[in-house]
């Protein structure tokens, strides 16, 4: 688990830092929003927990531990297409944020209780 997360986070880190690229070499800055979080939510955030996961076996092997690595990997790509859109001046598919922000926040709630359940 705790690996699986780092790996996946080492490739939003590629995504995100390329798009920060895109945007100081084209001097177009709507996709802040979509870089920041990728990096901070899909990078800084899901490597923390890889390595949690990794040095507290008890939680990387909770059931808790499977929600939260399902919801932030499915519900991150989705508030992040949401973003994206939005970042556009595509408010018609503002909808798709909370889709995606909702079940996100949920996961990353269930991962804070599993490290205070867990974590020993
Ligand atoms: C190395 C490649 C990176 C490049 C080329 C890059 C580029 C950029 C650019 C062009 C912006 C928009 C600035 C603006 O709107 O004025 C930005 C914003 C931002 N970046 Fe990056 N970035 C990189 C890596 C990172 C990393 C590794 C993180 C965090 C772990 C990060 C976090 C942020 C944040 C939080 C903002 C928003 C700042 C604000 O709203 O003031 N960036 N970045
Ligand atoms: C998971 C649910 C989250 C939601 C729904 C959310 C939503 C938002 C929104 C609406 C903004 C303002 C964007 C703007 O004014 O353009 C924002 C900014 C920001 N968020 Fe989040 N956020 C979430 C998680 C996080 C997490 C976990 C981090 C850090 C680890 C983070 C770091 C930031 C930063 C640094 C900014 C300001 C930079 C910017 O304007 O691009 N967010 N977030």
């Amino acid at each position: 688990m705790g690996i699986r997360l780092i790996k996946i986070a080492g490739v939003y880190f590629v995504i995100a830092i390329l798009m920060g690229m895109y945007m100081s070499m084209s001097h177009q800055f709507q996709l802040r929003g979509v870089h920041t979080h990728l990096n901070l939510v899909g990078w800084v955030s899901m490597a923390l927990a890889g390595i949690l996961y990794h040095l507290f076996p008890a939680a990387a092997e909770s059931r808790l531990a499977k929600i939260h690595f399902w919801l932030h990997n499915l519900a991150l790509p989705v508030m992040m297409l949401g973003v994206a859109f939005l970042s556009y001046g595509r408010t018609e598919f503002a909808g798709i944020i909370p889709i995606g922000a909702i079940p996100l926040i949920i996961g990353l709630i269930l991962f804070v209780v599993n490290l205070f359940r867990n974590v020993k």
